[in-house]
């Protein structure tokens, strides 16, 4: 199915199934542990061996010697892998460094060797006998250091640089002006279940059990890697327990599985140690970002300036920090920039939200910074510069923007008005205040397939590529196909997270739910006409309810088209360029309110509260899940989150979950989320977009916004710690 213009009226809009707060129908198989995991497929497993990976000890040179003779004579060990005797490997488009290192090291953690045994201790015992000698070379560590050196990337995911009008003669120009320099640091994705594959040969064919938002690009990229072609692989994800972008591109530990396995000639599972993750696997690059606003006394922006530094290994590309600042507010006079240094730090990739939460981190600080100047209230200042068009494109309207309504809506429900002067609450030793923040996401859409399959009992399978990272997607899709062919949500069965079923857009960029409820919609569309042509009815007027196909002045059960055998169809969403001539994007606004210590400068939320327009909600109890997750990795990335770089030796010290700090629920205070009553036509028939990432987008911020009104301390280097604010 092709979608090129705004969605009419159809199937889903009887929202009868579709935009009910339905319970995950997959909650049960995972609290009851039936729900299998990647490291849990013991009917595979029994059968397997175990392998442990042996991580780089530095963080640039090579390997003068690798022995790896004392692991092999260990008990239990039937194999060690290494880059000399592995045999050929290619390298996926989306890694940036290898992920077998050898004899360079490109990377600290990088991995170098794969140690197979009988059981995970032997392992993990025998690993401990490699024994490896380093030529170490000088490497770049320190952001701050080569940011002098730093470039116009060639490798974007954004175009690097955007100019419209004359910005810095208006900013020269403005009445009042801001200049400020905002830092962000490197972050770990820190999902609570760790990358892990189980790998099998069946001859020259292999399969991977694994932990993947992506499974074709898993399946295509280890194909390139081992150098086999697609068809012979198969990526089986069923249940993933967190990616955060983390397990959007191929990793070691499935690469090593499948190595292992080839040469222990039986199934090998891996699982990636936590201390091992945050310097083996990808993390969220720290940024610089440089931000310039000037604006007339009345508040109207006429300058708006946004450069961003960010670092990444050779071939890598930029934290795109500078997107939403294209977008957000009018202003005549714009410029934005991102910069790129090389560093020999591990990957920097993709994490929830990459580009606008770093990059509202910074420009809705600059914000209320700008609104502070001018002496206006921080909600209205943003009011007086929204826009309904592109500001960099005019010709480019915004297909439902609703920001303005978030603002509002959400002043008001905060009692914002009840917020004072900076400094000015005190109530014992607390410091209280309140701040606010814009969220802003973009809404992409992507490709995405799925096949239905009625059986004679008139229930439909729904079968798709398509990945659950703990988002809700089994349930959305269920209620997709519920909707569309009239049927209660019991009647569907969803298979999802296997290469053999149609390729879907996969979850990341908050595409997912959108994309793949739309390419189940085709599908299901398509299975209505077969199935009325079938019971001799008009496709054209036929509709389907209460389980009946209804035409002509008939009435027959779905279940009869497929008689004793099933009907089985296939199809995808295309999307054609509607999304260029109409700019498509989610926003929020979050409000929050903080007490800080005065005496040790502890920052304890005491409120959140989230407005969203994200078009149609295909089911608030799980948006609102997700939005509530962001809003706690805000809270982590305002006032913990953080990678401590060793600029010396070149690696994340804080690698495990002890160290680097995340919420945890004494941490995060009562949130409240609200979705404003919205349907996007321009977004695909479901007339949907996503919340996932919007949720988190704005809230750091909002955070800092309200740290500084409780206690006149403006922090712009994040996170805000205690010694920040003493
Ligand atoms: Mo998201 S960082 O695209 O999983």
């Amino acid at each position: 199915m092709k979608f090129d213009t705004p969605a009419g009226a159809n199937p889903i809009d009887r929202m009868r199934v579709v935009g009910q707060p339905l319970d995950r129908i997959d909650g049960p198989r995972k609290v009851t542990g039936t729900a299998t995991y990647a490291y849990e497929w013991h009917d595979v497993a029994e059968r397997a061996a175990y392998g442990h990976v042996v991580g780089a000890g530095i963080a640039k040179g090579r390997l003068a010697s690798i022995d790896i003779s004392a692991a092999e004579r260990a008990p239990g060990v039937i194999a060690v892998v290494t880059a000399a005797n592995a045999g050929p490997l290619g390298k996926g488009k989306k890694n940036t460094a290898s992920l077998l290192g050898g004899p360079q090291i490109e990377h600290y953690h990088q991995a170098i060797a794969l140690v197979v045994a009988e059981t995970f201790e032997q392992a993990r015992a025998a690993a401990g006998l490699v024994r490896v000698a380093y030529v170490r070379e000088p490497g770049r560590y320190s952001l701050t250091r080569e940011i002098p050196h730093a470039v116009t990337p060639q490798e974007s995911e954004i175009p690097p640089d955007s100019e419209v009008g004359d910005f810095e003669g208006a900013f020269a120009a403005a009445e009042v002006t801001l200049d400020a320099t905002y830092t962000t640091p490197d972050q770990s994705h820190s999902m609570m279940e760790p990358m892990a594959s189980l790998a099998d040969w069946d001859g020259d064919r292999l399969t991977v059990w694994t932990s993947s938002q992506m499974i074709d690009w898993w399946r295509s990229e280890l194909a390139r890697t081992l150098g086999i072609h697609a068809d012979k692989v198969r990526v089986v994800s069923p249940y993933i327990g967190g990616g955060f972008g983390a397990k959007l591109f191929l990793r070691a530990d499935a690469v090593l599985a499948a190595l292992g396995a080839r040469a222990a000639k039986r199934p090998v599972k891996v699982a990636l140690h936590r201390p091992l993750i945050p310097n083996n696997t990808t993390h969220r690059p720290a940024t610089e970002q440089r931000i310039r606003i000037g604006a007339s006394r009345d508040g109207t922006i006429t300058a708006i300036g946004h450069e961003s530094w960010s670092g990444d290994l050779p071939g890598g590309g930029p934290e795109p920090a500078v997107q939403q600042t294209r977008l957000l507010y009018a202003g005549e006079h714009r410029m934005s920039r991102l910069r790129l240094a090389t560093l020999d730090l591990p990957e920097g990739n993709a994490m929830r939200a990459p580009g606008e939460t770093p990059g509202m981190m910074a420009l809705e600080m600059a914000m209320d910074e700008m609104a502070d100047r001018l002496g206006m209230d921080p909600v209205e200042f943003r009011i007086r510069n929204d826009t309904q068009v592109d500001p960099e494109q005019p010709g480019c309207p915004f297909s439902q923007r609703q920001f303005v309504e978030c603002l509002r809506q959400g002043a008001a429900r905060f009692g914002w008005a009840r917020r004072k002067p900076h400094g000015s609450v005190r109530e014992g030793r607390w410091l209280v205040g309140m701040g606010m923040a814009a969220g802003f996401r973009n809404a992409p859409v992507m490709k995405s397939g799925a096949r239905a399959r009625l059986d004679g009992d008139g229930r439909v399978t729904i079968e798709t590529d398509m990945t659950d990272i703990g988002t809700g997607s089994y349930t959305i899709i269920a209620q997709t196909a519920a909707e569309t062919m009239g049927l209660p949500v019991e009647a569907i069965e969803v298979r999802l997270g296997d290469s053999d079923f149609p390729v879907s857009a996969g979850s990341g960029g908050q595409w997912g739910a959108n994309s793949a409820t739309a390419g189940v919609y085709a599908a299901c569309m398509k299975l209505r006409e077969v199935v009325a042509t079938r019971l001799e009815l008009d496709p054209s007027t036929a509709e389907f309810f209460d389980g009946r196909v209804h035409a002509d002045g008939r009435s027959v059960p779905l279940g009869e088209a497929a008689g004793d055998g099933q009907i089985v169809v296939q199809d995808a969403i295309e999307f054609g360029d509607l999304d260029e001539r109409k700019q498509i994007s989610t926003f929020a606004a979050h409000f929050v309110e903080v007490a800080v210590d005065a005496l040790t400068g502890e920052t304890r939320v005491r409120r959140m509260l989230a407005v969203c327009a994200a078009g149609r909600i295909l089911n608030p109890k799980q948006a609102r899940s997700q939005v509530i997750g962001a809003m706690t990795m805000g809270v982590g990335a305002a006032l913990c989150e953080e990678l401590v770089v060793d600029d010396g030796r070149g690696f994340f010290v804080n690698h495990d979950l002890t160290s680097y700090e995340v919420p945890v629920h004494a941490d995060i205070p009562e949130q409240d989320v609200v979705f404003l009553d919205e349907a996007d036509a321009d977004s695909s028939p479901m007339k949907a977009k996503g919340v996932g990432e919007l949720g988190l987008c704005g809230v750091p911020a909002a955070i800092a916004n309200a740290i500084h009104n409780a206690t006149g301390i403006r922090v712009r280097d994040y996170p805000i710690t205690l010694d920040k604010l003493i």
